[in-house]
C-alpha cells in the first residue's frame, strides 16, 4: 500500500516530460495498479507547458494528486543559446505546476550541477553554487518547489539508458558521434555518478509510494571521470571504433564547468530496497535494450 497523502480523492500520477529520458522510463517503471496509483504521461505534442491556460485546463479535468515534473530543457548548450526559453520552462514551468497541484505532491527534478564542484560529494544541506545557466535555472526552481506544502526534490546525476527519440541519455549522444565519425575529448579531471535510468525512475517511484518528501540526492554509487564513462561506454559500442581523446581541464578556457559534482547518496539509499548501481557493472552486464 502506498503511503502518498491524498488531498483528493485522486489516485493519478501526472508525468511531465514523457517523451524524455526519464519521464518516458518513469511510465515504463510505474508501479502496477494495484498500487492504488494512475499513471498519466504529459506529451510534449499534447500540451506545450508553458500555455499555462492548457496546463489548467488539463489539470481541471484529471485532478492529479501527484505531479512528476520531469519536462525540461535538460541541456546545459540550450539553456545557454537561449536563457528566456530556459527560465521560461525550468522555472515559470515548475512555478505554475506547482501552485496547481497545492493540495496534493509536487516532484521537482533537479541536478548535481546546482553545485560549483569544487569539492565534491555533497549532501543534501551542502550549499549550492549554479555555474551555468542550467544550473541557475534548476537553482532557483528548486526554490519555489520549496515552498510546496508537500514537496520531493531530487538531485540527479548523469543518467544513461534509452530514450523515445534515442539521443537524450549521454550513451546515446557518446553513440551518435561515433557513428558519425566523430571523437569525443573527455575530461579526465571532472566528476560525475553516472547512473542507469531505469534504477532512477524505479527509486524515484520507491520515494513516491513511501510518501518520501523534501531534497535527495539520487545518483549512481561510483564517482567517475568524463573519460572513465566514455572508456565504459565505448566498450558496448566497440563495433563504431570508438575514438576517445582524454582532456584536462587544466587545458580548457571555456565557459566555467564543475570539477566534481559527486553526489552523497546516504540519506536516499536508506528510503530504498535496492543498492544504487556502480555504472561499470550497470554498464558492462545490462541489456542490449538498455544501453
Ligand atoms: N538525463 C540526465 O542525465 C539528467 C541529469 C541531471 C538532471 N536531469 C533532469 O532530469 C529531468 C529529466 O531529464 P531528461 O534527461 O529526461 O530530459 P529530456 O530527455 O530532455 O526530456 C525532457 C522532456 O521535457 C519535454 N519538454 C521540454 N519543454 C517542454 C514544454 N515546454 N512543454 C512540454 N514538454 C516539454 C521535452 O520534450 P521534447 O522531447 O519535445 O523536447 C522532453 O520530452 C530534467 O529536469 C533534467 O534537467 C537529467
Amino acid at each position: 500500500m502506498h503511503a502518498f497523502s491524498r488531498a483528493s480523492d485522486s489516485s493519478v500520477v501526472w508525468i511531465t516530460g514523457a517523451g524524455g529520458l526519464l519521464g518516458h522510463q518513469m511510465i515504463v517503471q510505474a508501479p502496477v495498479p494495484a498500487s492504488g496509483l494512475s499513471t498519466r504521461g504529459i506529451l510534449r505534442s499534447e500540451v506545450d507547458l508553458r500555455d499555462s491556460k492548457a496546463v489548467r485546463t488539463l489539470f481541471t479535468r484529471e485532478r492529479p494528486a501527484i505531479i512528476v515534473h520531469c519536462a525540461a530543457l535538460s541541456k546545459n548548450p540550450a539553456c545557454t543559446a537561449d536563457p528566456i526559453l530556459a527560465h521560461e520552462v525550468n522555472v515559470e514551468t515548475p512555478r505554475f505546476l506547482s501552485e496547481l497541484i497545492v493540495g496534493g505532491k509536487f516532484v521537482f527534478i533537479s541536478t548535481d550541477l546546482v553545485f560549483d564542484g569544487a569539492v565534491g560529494n555533497y549532501h543534501e544541506e551542502s550549499d549550492v553554487n549554479p555555474l551555468s545557466v542550467y544550473a541557475e535555472t534548476k537553482v532557483h526552481a528548486e526554490t519555489i518547489a520549496r515552498e510546496h506544502p508537500d514537496h520531493l526534490i531530487v538531485r540527479l546525476s548523469l543518467n544513461a539508458g534509452v530514450s523515445p527519440t534515442k539521443d537524450r541519455g549521454f550513451n546515446e549522444e557518446m553513440r551518435l558521434a561515433w557513428q558519425q565519425g566523430r571523437g569525443l575529448d573527455l575530461f579526465v579531471d571532472e566528476y560525475r555518478n553516472p547512473m542507469p535510468v531505469k534504477q532512477t525512475a524505479r527509486a524515484l517511484w520507491q520515494l513516491i509510494e513511501k510518501g518520501a518528501s523534501g531534497t535527495f540526492h539520487l545518483a549512481g554509487s561510483e564517482r567517475l571521470s568524463r573519460y572513465e564513462i566514455g572508456q565504459l561506454v565505448a566498450g558496448r559500442y566497440s563495433h563504431l571504433s570508438p575514438r576517445i581523446n582524454p582532456t584536462s581541464l587544466k587545458d580548457y578556457h571555456g565557459a566555467p564547468r564543475s570539477p566534481d559534482t559527486s553526489l552523497d547518496c546516504t540519506k536516499v539509499q536508506k528510503q530504498l530496497s535496492f543498492p544504487l548501481p556502480k555504472f561499470s557493472e550497470w554498464v558492462t552486464s545490462c541489456s542490449d535494450e538498455e544501453i
